[in-house]
């Protein structure tokens, strides 16, 4: 369990800028608990690469954030869940949860019969979300495809441009004819392009984005820590931390102070 009553940060770690969408949530839903996030932008993209590279990048990365004392780690990561979540567990002394589940268990909530997941490539293959909607709900279909270009889209900041919507239609015209009712937003890059997404597959299907459910469950398990008083976030990089403030900056709406550049 974690520690009660103690003002030790969080921990939130994403390849990139995308585990933001995470964050937020997470800030929304623990007003006062310290955040700090790692985005491992000299690293970016996780999506195409092996599990055993996603493993050790996370543990990288997840020892890093043990160093600065967090009291429990959130992947905000599709890629790095379905990959590295079990090793994850296994070496931290401190809880961890993944944004897989807790997307399966609101997809569930949502669907009618049929769901769509985009995510990466590395998270399709892993069959991650297909395994844990069924293991909830063995009617539910599920169809799972990939949408890498839409990680580099929100690198870019290029979510709302009509390249973006292009793309949306190019990857997403064939869930919806296959008659998906719902579509999980598999990779936490994606919420980034949620309103351009929405026009594409219109307001008939029911978008899933894991970061509140996740929130949901970090606030069930750490409670009312007892954090109190304006809480203090940090933001650390491995590459790229202009446009890292740049990106972040737009998408929470705030100016990021605190951003400091480490090395593994
Ligand atoms: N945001 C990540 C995810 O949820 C990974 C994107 C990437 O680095 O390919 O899967």
């Amino acid at each position: 369990m974690p520690n009660r009553g103690n003002a030790q940060p969080i921990g939130v770690f994403d390849s990139g800028v995308g585990g933001l969408t995470v964050f937020r949530e997470i800030a929304r839903a623990l007003p006062h608990e310290s955040l700090v996030y790692l985005g491992d932008c000299a690293r970016v993209p996780y999506g195409t690469k092996s599990p055993a590279t996603i493993i050790r990048y996370s543990l990288e990365a997840a020892q890093h954030l043990v160093e600065r004392g967090v009291k429990m780690m959130v992947v905000a990561c599709n890629t790095a869940t379905a990959a590295a979540l079990p090793a994850l567990q296994q070496r931290l002394a401190i809880p961890v949860i993944g944004v897989v589940e807790p997307g399966a268990r609101a997809a569930v909530a949502a669907t009618s019969g049929k769901v769509g997941v985009i995510a990466t490539e590395g998270t399709v293959k892993s069959k991650a979300y297909s395994n844990a909607i069924r293991a909830l709900d063995p009617s539910v279909e599920v169809i799972e495809s990939a949408a890498p270009l839409f990680v580099a889209l929100a690198e870019e900041g290029w979510a709302n441009t009509h390249v973006a919507r292009e793309v949306a239609g190019i990857y997403l015209e064939p869930l919806i004819d296959a008659g998906i009712d719902t579509l999980v937003l598999g990779c936490t890059h994606y919420p980034i392009l949620r309103a351009t997404i929405e026009k594409v597959v219109g307001d008939k299907v029911r978008i899933v984005d894991s970061a509140e459910t996740t929130a949901a469950t970090v606030k069930a398990l750490i409670g009312d820590s007892g954090a109190s008083g304006i809480p203090v976030h940090h933001f650390l990089v491995t590459d790229a931390e202009e446009r890292f403030r740049r990106i972040a900056g737009e998408f929470l709406a705030a100016e990021i102070e605190r951003l400091e550049l480490i090395a593994f």
